[in-house]
C-alpha cells in the first residue's frame, strides 16, 4: 500500500501518529511562512501543512502544487488552531516532513467542489473529473448501496441470479432495437435485448421458478430526464403465482430498499385500477402525494351558450385548495402553462370560491352566481379554492388536466421529494389501438396474459380487454412493471395474430417461445423495475443520469468516448455493410 490511511479517517485521538497519505490536490493556499494544501481522495479531505522555517526546500516545493496533481505525503497528525467543523477530519492536519508527486496533472476545466462552475456538456465530456466531485461518488455509492441491497433481498427470499445474453433476437417491446451486424453470418444481425423477457419465461419453463438479475438494457427511444438508451432494470420472474405474490414481493422488496437505504418506513401501497387512475389524474402513473383530483363536470356545464364549453367533449374540473386569493398575474401564468405546445389546452377558465362566499370567474358574462355554485359542488371545492377548468377534446383535455394538477402540486409545494407515496395501478388494457398504424399494439407487451374473466372479449372486442398487469408508482414515476404471462401456444398464438402478426411472422420471430410452451410450461409472471428511476428517487433528483457513472447525451451521446463514430472501410467490409451516401 502507498498510503497507511484515507484522507477521510483521521481525527484528534489519532494527533502524534506518522502517517502516509495519496490523493488529488483540491486547493493550495499560502499564508505567510506556512503553506495549507486539501488533500482529496474518495473518503473526504485532509488538510496538509507545509511550513517554511521548518523546511523551506519542501515547503517551496509543496507551493508549486497545482489543482489536481497526485500526491503523496508523509508527516504527523496534529491538533489544528483553527478547527474546521463543517469536515469531519477538521480538528486535525497533517505536518508534511516528505512529498512526491506520483503525477502532475493539467488544470482542471471545471472545479472540482461540490459547485461547480462546469457545465453540464463539459462534465459529461471529463466524467472521470465529474465524478471526483462529491455529489456525483455519493449518487454513485448510493447506487452501490441499493445493487447491494437488492442482491441481498433476492438472495434471501430464494431468488436465483442468472445472466441473460445480450447479442440477442429482437424482443418486442415497443421500442427500436439496437442493432448489431454479425460477421460471421453476413447479412443478419443480432438486436440487444430491450429487456430480458423472453429468456426469463424461457428460464420458468426451465424450471428455475424464482429468477432475478440487475440487468442492462437497451431501447433506441427519444431521451427525456427518465429515459436512457441503456439502462439497468431489476428483473424478475416466478413461477405458480398470481398477480397478488408479485405484488407481494415487491412490495417487500421497495419496503425492505427504503428501510435499509433510507431508513425510512414506506406504510401502504393501495391499487388503483388504469381507468380509475386516468379518471381521477388523467394519468397512468399519479403522484398521490396529494389530492386535487379531476372532476369531470361537463353535465353540469353546457347550455348556458358559451361556446368553448358547449363545443367540449369533456370539461374537467381541479379545485385547487385555498388559492381564491390568486392574482392575475398568477392566474395568467397557468393560463400560459397550459397553453404551451406540450400541454396543448387553447386556454384556462377560472372560479374564484372566495371565503366570504361571494363567487368571481373569467366566465361571469355567461353564467350567474347560481350556475357558477353549482360548478364548485361538481369540483368539491369549498370557500377559499380556485377551480381551474379546462374544456376540450377528452384524450387532450384529460393529459392537459393532468399536467396543470401537477403544476399546482408543485407551486403548493405538495410535491415533497422527502415524502413517498408508491402506489399500485393495475387492469391495464391488453391492447391500445394505433390510428395511425389502424392496428393493435400491446400495451405492456405480447407476452401479457388477459384477465381470465375478459378472455372471451378477445373476439368480440379486443379494445375492452383488460390485461393482468401492474405497474409500481412512486411521486408519479413509474418505477416498474409487470404482468402475469400467457404460457399457452394457443393463446399465445391468438395474440400475436391480435397484433397483426401472420402466422409466418410470428412463428419465425417467436417460434422458439411457443414451442417451448408446449414442453410443459408452468403458469408464471414477472415484474421489472427500473434501477435507474429507483436510484434517482432515493437520491431525491429528476435525471437519472446523474446516477449513471457513464451516461449519454440528450442524443443518445457518449461525448467522452465520442460514440457513436464512425468504422473503418475493412470493418464495413467484414460485416458485409455499404453505407448509403451522405444526404445533405
Ligand atoms: P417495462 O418496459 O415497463 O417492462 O420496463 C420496466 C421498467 O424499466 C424502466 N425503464 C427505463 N428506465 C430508463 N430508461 C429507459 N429507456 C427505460 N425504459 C423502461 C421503467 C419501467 O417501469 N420486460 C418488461 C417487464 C416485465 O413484464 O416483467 C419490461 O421491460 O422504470
Amino acid at each position: 500500500m502507498l498510503r497507511t490511511n484515507s484522507c477521510g479517517e483521521l481525527r484528534l485521538t489519532d494527533a502524534g501518529k506518522q502517517v502516509t497519505l495519496c490523493g488529488w490536490v483540491q486547493r493550495n493556499r499560502v499564508m505567510g511562512g506556512m503553506t495549507f494544501i486539501d488533500l482529496r481522495d474518495r473518503y473526504g479531505i485532509t488538510q496538509l501543512v507545509f511550513n517554511s522555517e521548518q523546511n523551506k526546500e519542501l515547503c517551496n516545493e509543496a507551493q508549486k502544487l497545482g489543482r489536481e496533481f497526485v500526491i503523496k505525503a508523509t508527516g504527523i497528525v496534529a491538533e489544528r488552531s483553527s478547527k474546521n467543523p463543517k469536515i469531519p477530519t477538521g480538528e486535525i492536519e497533517v505536518i508534511v516532513s516528505s512529498l512526491e508527486i506520483l503525477n502532475p496533472s493539467k488544470t482542471p476545466p471545471f472545479t472540482i467542489e461540490d459547485e461547480t462552475d462546469g457545465g453540464e456538456d463539459l462534465r459529461m465530456k471529463f466524467r472521470y473529473l465529474d465524478i471526483r466531485r462529491n455529489p456525483v461518488k455519493k449518487a454513485l455509492l448510493l447506487r452501490h448501496r441499493m445493487a447491494q441491497e437488492t442482491r441481498c433481498f433476492f438472495d434471501q427470499q430464494g431468488f436465483i441470479e442468472i445472466e441473460t445474453p445480450v447479442l440477442i433476437k429482437s424482443t418486442p417491446e415497443g421500442a427500436r432495437d439496437f442493432i448489431v451486424p454479425s460477421r460471421m453470418n453476413p447479412h443478419e444481425f443480432y438486436a440487444l435485448p430491450q429487456s430480458p423477457q423472453t429468456f426469463k419465461q424461457l428460464l420458468m419453463v426451465a424450471g428455475i421458478d424464482k429468477y432475478f438479475q440487475i440487468v442492462k438494457c437497451f431501447r433506441d427511444e427519444d431521451l427525456r430526464a427518465d429515459r436512457q438508451p441503456e439502462f439497468t432494470q431489476v428483473d424478475c420472474e416466478m413461477s405458480f403465482i398470481e398477480q397478488e405474490d408479485i405484488l407481494q414481493v415487491f412490495e417487500k422488496y421497495a419496503v425492505h430498499l427504503f428501510h435499509n437505504v433510507k431508513g425510512l418506513k414506506l406504510q401502504k401501497f393501495p391499487r388503483i385500477t388504469f381507468a380509475d387512475a386516468m379518471r381521477d389524474y388523467g394519468n397512468d402513473k399519479p403522484d398521490i402525494r396529494f389530492g386535487m383530483k379531476l372532476k369531470n363536470i361537463t353535465s353540469v356545464v353546457k347550455g348556458k351558450n358559451f361556446k368553448v364549453i358547449d363545443d367540449a367533449q369533456t370539461v374537467l374540473a381541479i379545485a385547487s385548495e385555498g388559492c381564491s386569493e390568486y392574482t392575475r398575474k398568477q392566474l395568467d401564468e397557468l393560463t400560459d402553462f397550459v397553453k404551451r405546445p406540450q400541454i396543448g389546452a387553447s386556454g384556462l377558465i377560472y372560479v374564484k370560491f372566495n371565503t366570504d362566499g361571494s363567487i368571481k370567474s373569467s366566465v361571469d358574462k355567461f353564467y350567474s352566481e347560481d350556475d357558477l355554485k353549482n360548478w364548485m359542488l361538481a369540483a368539491e371545492a369549498k370557500p377559499g379554492d380556485l377551480i381551474l377548468v379546462l374544456a376540450g377534446d377528452e384524450n387532450k383535455i384529460r393529459k392537459a388536466a393532468s399536467e396543470l394538477r401537477l403544476e399546482m402540486g408543485h407551486r403548493l409545494g405538495l410535491r415533497n421529494p422527502d415524502v413517498f407515496a408508491p402506489l399500485w395501478v393495475v387492469d391495464f388494457p391488453l391492447l391500445e389501438w394505433d390510428e395511425e398504424a389502424k392496428r393493435f399494439h400491446a400495451m405492456h407487451h405480447p407476452f401479457t396474459s388477459p384477465l381470465p374473466e375478459d378472455i372471451p372479449l378477445l373476439d368480440s372486442d379486443p379494445g375492452k380487454v383488460r390485461a393482468n398487469a401492474y405497474d409500481m408508482v412512486i411521486n408519479g414515476v413509474e418505477i416498474g412493471g409487470g404482468s402475469i404471462r400467457i404460457h399457452n401456444r394457443k393463446l399465445q398464438q391468438k395474440l400475436f395474430s391480435l397484433l397483426g402478426f401472420t402466422k409466418e411472422q410470428a412463428e419465425s420471430q417467436f417460434g422458439f417461445l411457443m414451442n417451448a410452451f408446449e414442453y410443459g410450461a408452468p403458469p408464471h409472471g414477472g415484474i421489472a423495475f427500473g434501477f435507474d428511476r429507483l436510484c434517482s428517487l432515493f437520491g431525491g433528483s429528476d435525471s437519472i443520469r446523474d446516477y449513471m457513472a457513464f451516461p449519454k447525451n440528450n442524443a443518445g451521446r457518449d461525448v467522452m468516448i465520442d460514440a457513436p463514430s464512425a468504422i473503418s472501410q475493412h470493418q464495413l467490409d467484414e460485416l458485409n455493410l455499404v453505407l448509403k451516401e451522405k444526404q445533405y
